[in-house]
């Protein structure tokens, strides 16, 4: 049975289909329906406190006895700079006045890492999986969640992300293709125009680390999945696939244009948080993109796009989407967990 593996038996995962750990999109609801269903729920940790990091733990055991996977993205304190941020500000400025929208001031941002915090209460939690973006944290870090038997995967965009990621000592690989929603996870300061397609990337990285390997980027239904495992995945990773279950905590302006895209709906941008992010192309994403305009330093750019995202205008904000989007499915999560296994079981029979 292709569902069974190291990778499986030791996540104790009826079937190894990941939910990406989606920020805030990703609700306790949407995890727990995945876990409940054998897959593994994600939550995402982006930028928050310890305390809200728990509760939003706290919500996901209530929901279930699975196995889950909290994620967090990792970032330096950013560093202003007046002169290089002027014209982004600048052209920020032009939309607020068109659109009749009030800036508000910039929040103070810090690094984004597992601070001492956050990593008491993870040993007091015990995640069975935490997943970074964006690399690793130190290795002391590291060496402390493992040592409590919790699970530690990254992504990678290259070979090269994938080999140094299992030189820091992580249980598993997510390598991420081009086609992937949301952040390139590269750390190695790839060039995004180079980045590779899961298909060219997924045996490169297979053959190039010995840990199991989790596919994510553009899967979004059992074909998919079963092209993976085919490829030599382990399990996958998908994000976009779950984004229109009922679960999913985003706004129904975001949902709406998800259910019309098609396959050339998203490009790669900057522009939306300062790090290149997979999203539908919109008036946001085409306005603070001309010119070549530099972002603000990551994740500030953030700040520049909150006061337009709260119009609630799907023209102006972010809605984050891989290739796939027109692939997916207005369903429960649980019940497009169990699809995706029937699926793939029955591709994969077939040959
Ligand atoms: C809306 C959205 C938000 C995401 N947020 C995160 C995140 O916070 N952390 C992370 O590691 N990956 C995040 N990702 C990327 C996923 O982990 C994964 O690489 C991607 O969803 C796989 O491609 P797919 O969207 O085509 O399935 C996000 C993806 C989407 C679509």
């Amino acid at each position: 049975m292709w569902s069974r593996n190291a990778l499986s038996e030791r996540l104790n995962l009826k079937w190894p289909i990941l939910q990406a750990p989606m920020g805030s999109v990703a609700s306790p609801a949407l995890a727990a329906a995945v876990s409940n269903a054998g897959g593994l729920g994600g939550l995402g940790m982006w930028g928050l406190s310890a305390e809200d990091a728990e509760r939003r733990i706290a919500g996901f055991r209530q929901l279930s006895g699975g196995a889950l996977n909290v994620n967090y993205p990792l970032w330096p304190t950013p560093v202003k700079d007046a002169d290089a941020e002027r014209p982004m500000r600048q052209r920020a400025q032009e939309l607020y006045a068109e659109l009749k929208v009030s800036p508000s001031p910039d929040p103070e941002t810090t690094a984004g890492k597992v601070d001492q915090r956050q990593l008491d209460m993870l040993l007091r939690m015990k995640p069975e999986v935490i997943s970074f973006h964006f690399g690793l944290p130190e290795d002391d870090v590291i060496q402390a969640l493992k040592a409590a038997g919790i699970f530690i995967t990254s992504s990678a965009t290259t070979v090269a992300e994938a080999k140094t990621l299992e030189a820091q000592g992580v249980d598993a690989v997510i390598a991420q293709g081009l086609e992937a929603g949301g952040h390139r996870g590269s750390f190695l300061g790839t060039d995004t125009s180079a980045q590779p397609g899961l298909f060219a990337l997924l045996p490169q990285v297979v053959d190039a680390v010995s840990v199991p390997v989790i596919a994510a980027g553009g899967i979004a239904d059992g074909r998919g999945i079963a092209a993976a495992f085919m490829l030599g995945a382990s399990a996958v990773q998908m994000g976009t696939a779950f984004l229109r279950c009922e679960e999913a905590n985003i706004p129904d302006a975001w949902r709406d244009r998800l259910g019309s895209a098609t396959e050339t709906a998203t490009v790669v941008t900057p522009v939306l948080t300062g790090r290149p992010a997979r999203v539908m192309r919109n008036r946001l994403v085409d306005r603070l993109g001309s010119d070549g305009l530099k972002p603000l330093p990551f994740p500030t750019q953030e700040n520049i796009v909150e006061p337009l995202a709260a119009l609630g205008d799907p023209e102006y904000m972010g809605l984050y989407a891989g290739q796939s989007v027109a692939l997916t499915r207005p369903i429960p999560a649980g019940r497009l967990v169990e699809l995706l296994a029937e699926e793939a079981t029955a591709r994969l029979k077939q040959w």
